[in-house]
């Protein structure tokens, strides 16, 4: 899976870009603030329709513009090509020519995990980041968990407004948890299943990482004690004084332990940022796994974080991308770091906003 072509208009710090892409590994050299980050972002959108940095769609708009456009070529099994419009009045999607209307449609078309620095959220941040990973790692693999997700949010968002009201309607309130509970068991099912197999992926990434001995664990912490519909039936009182609604997967967690201690308490900033990268490995081998070709990688800044042996963490995920004609964006404000992993990229200079091809040396 690779993106053989991307067009900018008006899209953060970028006017105009029109460019094509090889598969292999591209490196955007660049200072800072010329707009590497946003070519990753704009990628990055391409494949999830949001950005990476939770920035929302008008942010994305270039400043004094009203409107931007990502467009690009993709080729999977097939080539298709993608258009994304945005402005305050109309949002427009079309794949090969075609509007799509609802997202399940489309996710799935183009594959890609980002290597960034907000990944340590993961670790840190709330559980809302962990399920976040998690639901987005199963409808790049799951063609019908996104339908899920959506049937259980509109659920929940309709139930936590009757629970608002007060007069409380019970008719549509069961009907409401009726619907949240069977879509609730999918998700927490598929989420159960998928974390065994990522952690033990994040644990072969982690140990490539640190070289030590740490175990890594990773443990899913449902609210539900086993039947959703019997605890929100158990919840019922509680719920109707705060106005909300108590258990479901909305509110479950991903735990993640080192040497059976949790890692955002315990862990140091150095491992911190091991298991941060490590889930985003395992995330890129998890895809690759289900899908028999890897995604996109898109590798903000990391590198330049890391010394040279945990750099090396890379080179199976790098040379999996290489066998399969497969792609790699990494961003770098200098090239000598990465000289010893990767040593022939496709280089490109980033300045204010425009793209150049520096040709190989
Ligand atoms: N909506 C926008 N319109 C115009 N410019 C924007 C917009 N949003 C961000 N920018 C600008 O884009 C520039 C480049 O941002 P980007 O994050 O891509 O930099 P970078 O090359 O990755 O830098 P660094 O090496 O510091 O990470 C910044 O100067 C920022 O002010
Ligand atoms: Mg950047």
């Amino acid at each position: 899976m690779h993106l053989t072509a991307l067009r900018l208009r008006d899209f953060r710090n970028y006017a105009r870009l029109d460019a094509s892409f090889a598969p292999g590994l591209h490196l955007f050299l660049g200072r800072n603030a010329q707009g590497k980050t946003n070519l990753l972002e704009a990628i990055y959108l391409l494949a999830t329709l949001r950005s990476f940095r939770g920035a929302g769609h008008a942010d994305l708009v270039r400043f004094g513009q009203s409107a931007y456009q990502v467009a690009a070529q993709i080729v999977s099994d097939v080539p298709h090509e993608v258009r994304i419009y945005w402005s305050s009045q109309q949002r427009q999607l079309l794949l090969d020519g075609q509007p799509i209307r609802r997202l399940v449609d489309y996710l799935g078309t183009f594959r890609v995990t980002i290597f960034c620095s907000e990944d340590l959220n993961l670790i840190k941040g709330s559980a809302r980041f962990r399920r976040r990973f998690l639901d987005l790692v199963l409808s790049q693999t799951q063609p019908d968990y996104l339908a899920w997700w959506q049937r259980y949010t509109r659920a929940l968002r309709a139930r936590n407004a009757l629970l608002k009201q007060t007069l409380l309607d019970l008719t549509a309130l069961e009907a409401f948890t009726t619907e949240m509970v069977t879509a609730g068991r999918i998700l927490s099912e598929r989420r159960k299943q998928l974390v065994p197999r990522l952690g033990t992926l994040a644990q072969q990434a982690y140990d490539r990482l640190a070289k030590g001995r740490e175990a890594v664990l990773f443990r899913y912490v449902s609210t539900s004690t086993g039947d959703l519909n019997v605890d929100l039936q158990k919840l019922r009182l509680r719920e109707l004084t705060r106005k909300t609604t108590l258990a479901g997967p909305h509110l479950d967690d991903l735990e993640i332990l080192l040497n059976d201690q949790p890692a955002a308490t315990f862990a140091s900033e150095g491992q911190k940022r091991s298991l941060a990268i490590a889930l985003k490995m395992a995330q890129a081998e998890y895809l690759a796994e289900v899908h028999g070709t890897p995604p996109v990688l898109l590798i903000d800044d990391v590198m330049g974080e890391l010394d040279a042996e945990r750099r090396a963490a890379f080179l199976p995920l790098l040379h999996r991308a290489y066998a399969c004609r497969g792609q790699v964006f990494m961003t770098a404000t200098e090239e000598g770091q990465l000289r010893e992993i990767v040593p022939s990229p496709l280089c490109w200079r980033v300045e204010a906003g425009a793209l150049h091809p520096i040709r190989s040396r």
